[in-house]
């Protein structure tokens, strides 16, 4: 893990496999499918692959609850399936990222079925498990899917701890029995070629020691009990040895991804200094929970301004050392382009340009989800018994059970259920959208008969050749790896811009979040700077005076050196 990290020039997809292509016609996607559009990632230009859970699974979560860490779901496929994609992307120049979900593993994973059988089996420190208190849960954590994050065993009488679904059991991390367990399969998946992990909720493995109650909300059974369990007391030490036992000897290709719910900056630069051999990035959640009120369910109106302080905030906290993961879109976030951009047809495509070229012109590994680059928006969601994510058929749950206002509870549930990353992905105009021949599991967004990867994967001004651009510029402009950032204009509510600079190279990075004209004064220091890319016809070829006007949505790169 040098400072010149291959990674640091390097741009990940994120494959969601039950909504990316259904080759057998069972309306889920598959292994199969994954195998068929190997050349579009290629074309895209991508330089990794990170594949969400294929694994035995329950399907709970989605495959977020595996009942098997070292086999295939048959759902998704096989092994032998695996091995050929693995060999694709290879070939291809790609690398592949497993999804390691270690917080928990599934109620139905042998390891959890010991450990419930008996208050005496040798797997029951497996888990977390606790005896009621005064009759009831252990204490007052709640689960982040709604409920107490405690479930009653009535066959042992004890309680056993899930951070999310019931289905979900934590797995106990003080135990050095598990880690070894967890590390072993780690190795076997390094030797069957995969190339790293994307670590699933990993600062949650380390709980406050004696699970104390967190402070409590009035007219709150259950609450947040977060500064409880994310980035505990040994998750430093959990991760060191993970590296050590896991990757030592590995050094130079595999790649590490810690995603970090609520993790702060200073966390951050301690979990990715490479001095301390940790992770080799984060996956941070700041700059996504900016229009979040109390919780996810209130939405507040986009704050422009905040959510460039924030990301500007973690490009200046991470400058010297760490490394942060860029994302808008991933399979629990509702469409960029919806969220941030603005979706409406007139201005759509400029506008899902403009989120990519400001976010693939930062310091840091751009990350793609499936369809962002074409631009893929939110579902016109009708009723609340279309939702199939248990995050948000608890919430539901929730709303009706508490008597809440179910009209505006719909919209918000409309506008951030993750089912909005998880429609089926859009490769052509037909009904099913080229994903299926069956019915898809979640319905095809209709606007699939126009935005579709068929209709822009060949057109020069399509969004697709937009993220086609930024990522080739990735990899050919050393600016943009490593190019010091300084953030402009950082109170204008409507105008995203900032520099990168090396001793040789300096990009300037503008985008006009608004419909309508801004003329912005530069100065005479970017005289002659040269397009690298613009997202709308005509854009001027260099800049000529210290002024420039920005039509709507109007994103460009200006390179001087
Ligand atoms: C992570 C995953 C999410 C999953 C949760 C529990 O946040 O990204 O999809 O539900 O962990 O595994």
């Amino acid at each position: 893990m040098s400072s010149g990290a291959w990674w640091k020039s390097a741009v990940v997809y994120q494959i969601y496999p039950r909504s990316f292509a259904d080759a057998n016609g069972d309306g889920m996607g598959d292994l199969a499918g994954i195998l068929e559009h190997l050349d579009h990632l290629q074309a895209l230009g991508v330089d990794v692959v990170w594949l969400s859970p294929i694994y035995r699974s329950p399907q709970a979560d989605n495959g977020y609850d595996i009942s098997d860490y070292q086999d295939v779901d048959p759902l998704f496929g096989t092994l032998e399936q695996l091995d050929a994609i693995i060999a694709g992307l290879h070939e291809r120049g790609m690398k592949l990222l497993m999804d390691l979900v270690v917080n928990h593993t599934s109620d139905e994973h042998p390891w959890f079925v010991a450990s419930r059988s008996s208050r005496h089996d040798p797997k029951r420190d497996w888990y977390i498990w606790r005896d009621g208190r005064d009759g009831a849960e252990p204490n007052n954590w709640g689960s982040l899917f709604s409920g107490s994050a405690w479930q009653l065993d009535e066959a042992t009488g004890q309680y056993y701890l899930h951070l999310f679904a019931t289905k979900q059991p934590d797995l106990n991390w003080e135990n050095p029995a598990v880690r070894q367990a967890v590390y072993a399969m780690m190795r076997w998946w390094l030797d069957r070629g995969v190339d790293g992990f994307r670590m699933d909720v990993i600062n949650f493995i380390s709980k406050q020691p004696g699970l104390p109650d967190a402070p409590a909300v009035a007219g709150q059974r259950f609450v947040s009990a977060f500064q409880l369990f994310a980035d505990g007391p040994r998750i430093h030490e959990f991760l060191a040895e993970m590296h050590r036992e896991v990757f030592d000897g590995r050094e130079g290709t595999f790649l590490t991804v810690g995603e970090m719910p609520g993790v702060t900056t200073e966390e951050a630069v301690r979990y990715t200094d490479p001095a301390r051999r940790e992770v080799d990035m984060v996956f941070q959640f700041e700059h996504v929970s900016i229009d979040h009120g109390a919780s996810k369910w209130n939405l507040l109106p986009l704050d422009l301004v905040a959510l460039k302080q924030s990301l500007n905030r973690w490009q200046v906290a991470l400058a010297e050392r760490g490394w942060n993961s860029l994302y808008w879109d991933n399979h629990d976030q509702p469409r960029a382009v919806s969220r941030f951009g603005d979706d409406d047809p007139e201005v759509w495509a400029a506008s899902a340009k403009a989120l990519g070229t400001i976010l693939h012109g930062m310091r840091g590994t751009p990350y793609v989800y499936q369809g962002e680059e074409l631009g893929m928006t939110n579902f016109p969601w009708r009723t609340a018994a279309q939702f199939q994510d248990v995050e948000s058929v608890n919430h539901w749950h929730d709303v009706l059970a508490g008597g809440q206002d179910q009209e505006e509870a719909f919209r918000a549930l409309a506008a951030v259920s993750r089912d909005n990353a998880r429609t089926p992905m859009q490769w052509d105009g037909s009904g099913t959208a080229g994903f299926t021949t069956g019915t898809p599991w979640l319905p095809v967004n209709p606007n699939a008969s126009w935005l579709n990867a068929a209709a822009q994967v060949d057109d020069p001004d399509s969004v697709f050749a937009h993220y086609a651009a930024l990522i080739r510029l990735r990899h050919e402009q050393p600016v943009l790896a490593e190019g010091d950032f300084a953030a402009l204009l950082e109170n204008d509510p409507e105008i995203w811009a900032y520099t990168r600079s090396t001793a040789t190279q300096r990009l300037l990075v503008l985008a006009n979040c608004s419909r309508h004209e801004r003329e912005l004064e530069l100065g005479d220091g970017w005289i002659g700077a040269r397009l690298l890319l613009g997202n709308l016809p005509g854009t001027e070829e260099a800049l000529t005076g210290g002024a420039v006007t920005l039509a709507p949505w109007d994103a460009r790169m200006y390179l001087l050196g």
